[in-house]
């Protein structure tokens, strides 16, 4: 097509196809919210690549289709990579696949063998091992130089800190893909949401998110996982990929088990067609497969062109999509007040459900997208919740299908909707009066992590409707009697209620914090803010400048606290729970202060499932003991939580040195 173009119209398509390169590529690696699918980039990207085929004149060495992109963020330090981290050409079909093997069999001139492997779609690592153990672990970066993520990476618990086994090499690299399983994105999103943070996308961006957070501790807290695919340089240990790979499994890395050896390429569209459609059953997410030639020798006669070797290939799956037709828009509003469009569709089968509606984000979307009512829409399920809507078949649009128009009033409430500055979604102001916002509320509260409250969300809702509880409160006035003349309530259940109302009172100042739903205050964040304030009465008092020299809390947090505590309807609220005796102070810290650790020394090594390191390095102070950085014949205890340092307990072997778990070191400072 590109060569029935005038030089002229090449030219500024080049020019424009650069463009958008440039702004997706910024979205996909330095901001990780990419706004297109692989797909839609690959096409964009092979159009401009054929367009400067074409024209050379066009040339340029700044071209998107020149580089790879590139994660590299100044936080963290960067390193080289020993051998560069390259990319795999894509293909879509059959005939793609097919040239591919052609081109194979034309360098190797003989039987090849290909081995198949899942694309896991996640986030890249190379990770460096000296004599056996963990020494370095860093991003793609821009392929030559990667992120030093180690720390990071080390939180991760089937990563091993110490390979097992004998043979490996003194100095040995391998790589892996950094994914987070589908179900643990999902429970992390629905607690993200809860605490009124923005959901990830997809377990993707959320791995590469949490990749790239400053706190380890918080990492360890994410259940990522790494699967391992290849092993750069190590040409002469092994004959084949899959020897390699058998090798590193034995080594103690994860190797997933769903690779297949396939001889000919009826068996590797086998495999393609079989994880094409059972890739939903799954445990994490995959966007292709990658076939590689099994034989070292023939790889080396292959080679590699600038960007990816010319042995392995991946063939993408396109994201699973449906076609339905909407029938109509409505509006959820939920406990902050924000406003979200949801499509009623047509019922529609994918990835293995029905689906009857779909999320269209924000007033943006729609008028980017253009959808009305009645049109088709193209349906897409990314590691989502709910499916989204990613684009319009404009061809079936019917006559008469009018814009569609974003509601400027609630549409629970009727309230005027407001959108704030630098904010894409619009929101009801009527904190006070709209139903699903005042529900909403009493529901965060009363949920598990914060006041632990047991009650059904329908009990809530027909509180509400009683005039019973009008916000959380309220329900420390209920009373036994108003209660079992409810329908649906009887004596056991309304007793049941009042004594978890009841028990809720001694809930711990930082969940009641939590349970209040400050924008942005999680249930770390409200850890922090009681351990920094110990009590309602600091905290209230606090300016954001006493707020931001807080650990992890930044301005958005700060604003979003000081602001809280300026409305007089929230400093009521806090009142009357103080009134009905709810937790409005910190305890001591667990033991409080002693000298049970006077004299000794305490290394600390491993992740923890109670309290994070510094927390532990806190309570051995206030207990009156040291905590050192290496282990010596000094050191009295090592407390050692999962993925232990295995240089440390080697030496704490060969001392004699008693090793503790974090629940014997509790013990320890808080004797009964
Ligand atoms: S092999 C030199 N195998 O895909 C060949 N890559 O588009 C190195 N990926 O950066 C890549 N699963 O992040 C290989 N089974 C697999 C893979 C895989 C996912 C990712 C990897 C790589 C990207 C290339």
């Amino acid at each position: 097509m590109e060569l029935q173009m005038t030089p002229e119209q090449a030219g500024s398509r080049i020019e424009a196809l650069r463009k958008i390169l440039h702004q997706h590529n910024y979205n996909y690696y330095v901001r990780s919210e990419p706004t297109v699918s692989d797909l839609q980039y690959d096409m964009l990207l092979k159009e401009l690549q054929d367009l400067e085929k074409a024209f050379p004149q066009f040339d340029d060495e700044n071209s998107p289709s020149r580089r790879v992109g590139s994660d590299l963020n100044v936080e963290f330090e960067s390193f080289m990579h020993r051998y560069p981290m390259l990319s795999l050409g894509n293909t879509y079909n059959r005939e793609e696949l097919e040239e591919f093997d052609q081109r194979v069999r034309k360098v190797t001139g003989d039987d090849v063998n290909y081995y198949c492997e899942l694309k896991y779609d996640g986030v890249a690592v190379s990770l460096t091992y000296t004599r056996g153990a963990l020494t370095r672990a860093l991003t793609r970066g821009d392929g030559t130089r990667g992120d030093d993520v180690t720390r990071n990476i080390r939180t991760i618990r089937s990563i091993p800190l110490q390979m097992q086994g004998t043979g490996y090499p003194a100095e040995f690299e391998i790589r892996g893909e950094v994914i987070l399983p589908v179900e643990q994105f999902k429970q992390m999103n629905r607690e993200r949401v809860a605490r009124g943070e923005p959901a990830f996308a997809n377990p993707r961006n959320a791995a590469a998110g949490t990749l790239k957070m400053q706190n380890s501790s918080l990492v360890a807290q994410r259940p990522l996982d790494c699967l391992f695919y290849y092993i750069p340089g190590e040409q002469n240990l092994f004959h084949t990929q899959h020897e390699s790979l058998e090798s590193a499994r034995k080594w103690g890395f994860k190797i997933p088990a769903y690779n297949r050896l396939a001889r000919s390429l009826p068996e590797v569209y086998n495999y393609i067609t079989h994880w094409e459609s059972a890739r939903d059953q799954l445990p994490f997410e995959i966007d292709g497969v990658v076939i590689k030639v099994d034989s070292f020798r023939q790889q080396r006669q292959l080679g590699f062109t600038a960007k990816e070797p010319r042995w392995a290939i991946s063939y993408k799956f396109r994201a699973e999509q449906a076609i339905s037709r909407i029938t109509g828009i409505d509006f959820q509003v939920g406990r902050t007040g924000a406003v979200t469009p949801v499509a009623n569709l047509e019922p529609v089968r994918l990835a293995g459900t029905t689906v009857k509606r779909a999320s269209l984000h924000n007033a943006d979307q729609i008028t980017q997208l253009d959808v009305r009512i009645g049109d088709h829409v193209y349906v897409e399920k990314g590691g989502e919740i709910i499916p989204k809507i990613v684009g319009v078949a404009r061809e079936k649009r019917k006559d008469g299908c009018e814009p569609f128009h974003f509601i400027t009033e609630c549409p629970e409430c009727g309230t005027r909707l407001v959108r704030r500055e630098d904010e894409a979604a619009h929101y009801c102001p009527n904190r006070t009066g709209c139903p699903p916002q005042i529900k909403g509320r009493i529901e965060h509260f009363i949920s598990r992590k914060a006041m632990d409250i047991n009650a059904a969300e329908a009990t809530i809702d027909q509180l509400f409707r009683e005039g019973l509880v009008m916000d959380a409160a309220d329900l420390y006035s209920l009373e036994y009697d108003s209660l079992v003349r409810l329908e649906r309530f009887g004596e056991k259940s309304a007793q049941n209620l009042l004594d978890s109302i009841e028990a809720s009172k001694q809930v711990p100042f930082h969940r009641v914090l939590y349970a209040l739903g400050i924008r942005y205050v999680g249930e770390i964040v409200a850890r922090k803010l009681a351990e920094a304030f110990l009590n309602m009465d600091k905290l209230m008092a606090a300016n954001r400048e006493s707020l931001e020299a807080v650990d992890e809390i930044g301005e958005r947090i700060s604003e979003s606290v000081t602001e809280y505590f300026q409305d007089p309807l929230n400093m009521k609220l806090i009142q009357r729970l103080r009134d009905h005796g709810v937790q409005m102070a910190a305890e001591e810290s667990p033991a409080g202060k002693s000298d049970l650790l006077a004299g000794k020394t305490i290394v600390i090594s491993g992740v923890f499932i109670k309290h994070t390191r510094e927390e532990l390095k806190e309570l051995i102070g206030q207990h009156g003991g040291k905590n050192s950085g290496s282990v010596s014949a000094r050191t009295d205890y090592i407390l050692a939580g999962e993925n232990m340092g295995p240089g440390k307990y080697a030496k704490a072997a060969k001392l004699g040195i008693p090793i503790i778990s974090e629940d014997e070191f509790l013990a320890i400072i808080s004797p009964v």
